[in-house]
């Protein structure tokens, strides 16, 4: 089995990198030099068929974070952001939380929930319609998808619900659907369209929307990893930690922010591989504040040996197949780095690299603050840009921040003194 602790990564050239991730993940000669094409992935004419007005293609840094172990399997985990850290900070919670075995995830199944809106009905007796009728709506639904139908996947289940609302009470009918290694969004839309008539026939009323509801929390994900508490820095720091986290457990604006370092790492994997990540955004943040306050979406305590114990639990509806990964070259690269098996498996990546980002997070936080990480990759940039080979960055870096002067003149004069 590969093994995705690679020391000093960062100090390969390109080549280098994508030669490990080749051999990593057996990638072909093909899938390399898609990775090295200069427009990202995808040309104009793919962007022009995939949104309308398209008037060019924006590209974004694709790095790798390496170490991950999650369910006992080593992962290189592409990563897309813009921000600088965020895939250090992976990679180091990744590598300490390998002395205790790494990522524990569990998820469930892919199901997810389409909803109808029903109005104008008696809904006591609309309710026990459907539920009179439930085999055949599950049947029109599923004539809806062959694919789904022939893995003994789609439509599994009906719920009604009376919903108050400003005016009079209305219906909502749920289809339960298990979408298999899909996202699943457009087969879920299809079918409640699709059984929309035979839900007015037998309700008598009027349905208005349906559609997927993005609050999929029958698409469960959860991550633990237990941190050796001297690597993370001894008790003071663990307990520190647990302080950060006890702040954003109880204060929104902080909880904000704590999960916004968690989103840094769920949505880099989740651009990386192409997901819908506006869908996964919404769903976190309501299940944030299903307690009626917005609160950390992880939580973090001490084991008996007074170990650093993190959990991050959200809804997450990802897909391996279908959508943007049909394609996006470098999504569907991304996706075969990962190699991921199932849907199911590419929500546990997912879900432990937003746990380890949320661990750096914290420990830089609670310990030197995040700027001094910053400013070190910032010194880098700011070299690079003042022209520096990579012989001379790290000398220059050093420089710098030893006179806490970090600029692109002084990496410039720098560079002419050495
Ligand atoms: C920065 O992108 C993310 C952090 O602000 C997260 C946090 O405060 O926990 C560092």
């Amino acid at each position: 089995m590969p093994d995705s602790s690679i020391s000093k990564f960062f100090e390969k050239s390109r080549k280098e990198r994508l030669d490990v991730i080749k051999n990593f993940a057996n990638l072909s000669e093909d899938d390399i030099k898609s990775l090295e094409l200069p427009d990202g992935g995808i040309t104009f004419d793919k962007a022009d068929k995939m949104v309308e007005n398209a008037f060019g293609t924006f590209s974004l840094p694709l790095g790798v974070a390496t170490n991950f172990k999650i369910n006992n399997k080593d992962y290189l985990v592409p990563m897309v952001i813009e921000e600088p850290s965020v895939i250090a900070a992976a990679s180091k919670a990744a590598k300490l939380a390998r002395s205790k075995g790494g990522f524990n995830v569990v998820a469930d199944e892919s199901y997810s929930i389409g909803q109808i809106q029903v109005l104008d009905t008696d809904i006591d007796d609309s309710i026990s319609k459907i539920k009179e009728n439930t085999q055949e709506i599950l049947e029109l639904a599923n004539s809806k998808s062959n694919t789904l139908s022939k893995m003994g996947k789609g439509a599994k289940e009906i719920t009604c619900k009376k919903l108050d609302t400003d005016f009079e009470p209305m219906l909502i009918v749920e289809l339960l659907i298990d979408v298999g290694d899909a996202m699943g969004a457009n087969v879920t839309n299809t079918m409640c369209e699709g059984v929309a008539p035979l839900i007015e026939k037998l309700t008598r009323g009027k349905t208005l929307l349906r559609i997927l509801s993005n609050y999929s929390t029958r698409r469960m994900v959860k991550a633990t990893a237990i941190f050796d508490k001297e690597s993370v820095g001894g008790e003071e720091v663990v307990d520190n930690m647990i302080h950060a986290y006890q702040f954003a457990k109880h204060d929104v604006y902080r909880a904000v922010t704590h999960n916004k370092g968690i989103m840094n790492g769920i949505i880099a994997v989740a651009n990386a591989t192409g997901q819908d990540s506006r869908a996964i955004e919404a769903a976190a943040n309501a299940y944030a504040s299903r307690s009626g306050q917005y609160r950390s979406l992880s939580e973090w305590n001490k084991d008996s040996d007074g170990n650093l114990v993190g959990t991050l639990e959200i809804p997450l509806s990802v897909g391996i197949v279908g959508g943007i990964i049909n394609v996006h070259p470098v999504a569907k690269i991304c996706t075969k780095i990962l190699s991921a098996e199932s849907a199911k498996e590419m929500s546990c990546i997912i879900t432990a690299t937003g746990l380890a980002q949320n661990f750096s997070a914290m420990r830089a936080l609670a310990t030197d603050g995040i700027q001094k990480g910053h400013m070190r990759l910032h010194a880098r940039n700011l070299a690079s840009a003042a022209g520096a080979s990579t012989e001379q960055i790290d000398k220059i870096v050093s420089q710098m921040i030893e006179e806490n002067n970090i600029s692109v003149n002084r990496a410039k004069e720098l560079l002419e003194q050495n």
